[in-house]
């Protein structure tokens, strides 16, 4: 096992390539649910945290174009992602605090899935870098997240939120189940994980 080079080849990077596809879409689709969120919202306080973490999610979209770049790879449209899955089995929520437990959901994933990358014995220092970058992000987003979810428990109550919260974790976890097999189908096909 070795560290990840910056030695640029298609060939030889097509698994980190493909992996980092995957992370790029999942950010610019994420991405998405947060422009919607600004058109829901209602109070500046909110605008603002949206707005940050709208410039966050595009940009770790960007980081992840860059090292698909460095690599000598080509970003890519990702047609059966995971939020293309989700949308098709949650649909596209109407209301605030639905898209909001929806938010809540995907944040979580993208904070596990950076940390549990982060701590594989052999990930290239640039990638490092990246992942650490996005896992505060992340969490950030998660911190006025939960603050808000713990308003609109006070004011429509806790029963009724964690109620939608429960409802897109299942979703939300039998998707990423889906797409994880599916993710590592068309990993595989393009060769072994040697230096992610
Ligand atoms: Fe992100």
């Amino acid at each position: 096992m070795h560290c990840e080079s910056e030695e640029t080849g298609m060939e030889k990077n097509a698994y980190k390539i493909l992996l980092f596809n995957y992370y790029r879409d999942a950010e610019l689709r994420g991405a998405d649910l947060i422009l919607r969120l600004i058109n829901l919202a209602e109070n500046q306080n909110i605008q603002e945290k949206l707005a940050r973490h709208l410039a966050d999610a595009t940009n770790h979209a960007w980081l992840w174009t860059e090292r698909i770049l460095a690599l000598g790879g080509e970003p890519i449209r990702i047609d059966n992602g995971y939020h293309r899955q989700l949308r098709r089995k949650a649909g596209l929520p109407a209301n605030f605090l639905d898209l909001l437990a929806l938010t809540c959901v995907v944040a979580e994933r993208a904070h596990n899935r950076y940390a549990e990358h982060a701590a594989r014995s052999d990930v290239a220092p640039e990638t490092l870098k990246v992942l650490h970058e996005m896992q505060a992000d992340e969490k950030t987003h998660l911190t006025w997240i939960m603050e808000k979810i713990a308003e609109l428990e006070a004011k429509e109550g806790k029963e009724k939120v964690d109620a939608a919260l429960r409802h897109y974790r299942e979703i939300e976890a039998a998707v990423f189940a889906d797409m994880q097999q599916e993710e590592q189908r068309a990993l595989a096909q393009v060769g072994p994980d040697e230096t992610v």
